[in-house]
């Protein structure tokens, strides 16, 4: 896939983040895009910028990824709106956080979680393989994370969910390497794997778990949270609970605004991951640093020093030290 002008992309949550800038960049390179997300007001967002990039058709559908008939229903969707039988390449770049912990875990987060990041990607692949089959050339790029190689956030937090279903995420696509070269030849397809990049992910997660901002936690969230930064040794015994509701806010917009990486950054490293046709694409530098140490010691992976190895190198400067050090 050396270039996208003329070809016809899917990419799945663009809505906001990576999704909405794979779509603008997409466009402005003449591809013509289909997008589907569960929020229509960001999606019409995605497309008013995107149409002043160029000149292709931009189409929005309202799908959850997780539910597989509204993923078949989007399938045909896009053949019918654009007129054809194939796309040549399918973005499963749309994903949610949260479900941390399996001991104790809540789960419907669990579910919830797993389902939009690994069912999401193998539900869309399912349903628009045989549109990649027909194409000349077709190409499938699977968002997993550093989490898909790293299944942690640092000593102090539970992270289970999430980085179970960016592993599976990683693993499916390994595995359709070979796979696509042995039954379908014609098709490729790359993992992705970003650090820490600029976007609400952190802000929208919550709303996809069926609850409003940080702002509107219920008193038993906040006392989670609580307990949580007092573990981490944070001095947050006596803050109001409204003073802990603003921590998690700062926190979730710290993420988006204090990024090493942008979205739009990223959007870019993946098209060029996709154009020189790698299998695995590392995005950020913070990837590349993470992925050298776990490798250079993988038995000291899950230990506290592997965070100082990241400091030392300039990298999780908003990890706090303290989830991060050994109690
Ligand atoms: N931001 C990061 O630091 C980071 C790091 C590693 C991996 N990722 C992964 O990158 C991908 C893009 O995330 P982002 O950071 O741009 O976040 P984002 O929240 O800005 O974008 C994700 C989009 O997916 C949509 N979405 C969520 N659930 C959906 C569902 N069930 N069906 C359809 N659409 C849905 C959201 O509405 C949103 O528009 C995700 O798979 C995420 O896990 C992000």
């Amino acid at each position: 896939m050396k270039e996208f002008s003329g070809k016809i992309a899917v990419v799945t949550g663009g809505g906001t983040g990576m999704g909405r800038e794979l779509v603008c960049q997409l466009i402005e390179e003449g591809a013509d895009v289909a997008m589907c997300d569960v929020s229509d007001d960001n999606m019409q967002e995605t497309k008013a910028l995107a149409q002043k990039k160029g000149d292709g058709r931009v189409l929005s559908f309202l799908c959850d990824v997780s539910d597989e008939q509204a993923v078949h229903e989007f399938q045909r969707h896009v053949a019918k709106e654009f007129g054809t039988n194939h796309i040549h390449i399918l973005f499963n770049n749309a994903g949610i956080a949260g479900g941390g912990a399996f001991v104790n875990m809540v789960r419907t987060e669990w579910d919830r979680c797993f389902d939009v990041c690994f069912y999401g990607v193998f539900y869309c692949c399912d349903a628009f393989m045989p549109m990649l089959v027909a194409s000349d050339e077709g190409y499938i790029v699977n968002t997993s994370s550093v989490n898909g190689f790293w299944a942690s956030v640092g000593p102090g937090v539970s992270h289970t969910a999430y980085s179970a279903a960016k592993f599976a995420v990683k693993g499916f696509t390994e595995a359709l390497i070979t796979d696509l070269r042995v039954n379908a030849p014609h098709i490729k397809c790359s993992v992705v794997m970003p650090g820490h990049i600029g976007t609400s992910i952190a802000l929208n997660t919550s709303q996809v778990h069926g609850k409003g901002g940080a702002m509107d936690m219920s008193a038993e969230e906040v006392a989670f949270m609580r307990g949580r930064y007092s573990e981490a040794g944070m001095p947050v015994d006596n803050l109001p609970d409204d003073d802990i509701r603003k921590m998690v806010l700062q926190v979730q917009e710290d993420f988006r605004d204090k990024a090493p990486t942008s979205a739009s950054q990223a959007a870019k490293i993946i098209l060029d991951g996709v154009r020189e046709e790698r299998w695995r694409i590392l995005v950020g530098d913070d990837a590349y640093v993470l992925d050298e140490i776990v490798r250079e010691a993988p038995e000291e992976a899950y230990e506290p020093s592997l965070g100082e190895k990241m400091r030392q190198r300039g990298h999780f400067k908003l990890i706090n030290r303290d989830l991060t050090e050994e109690k």
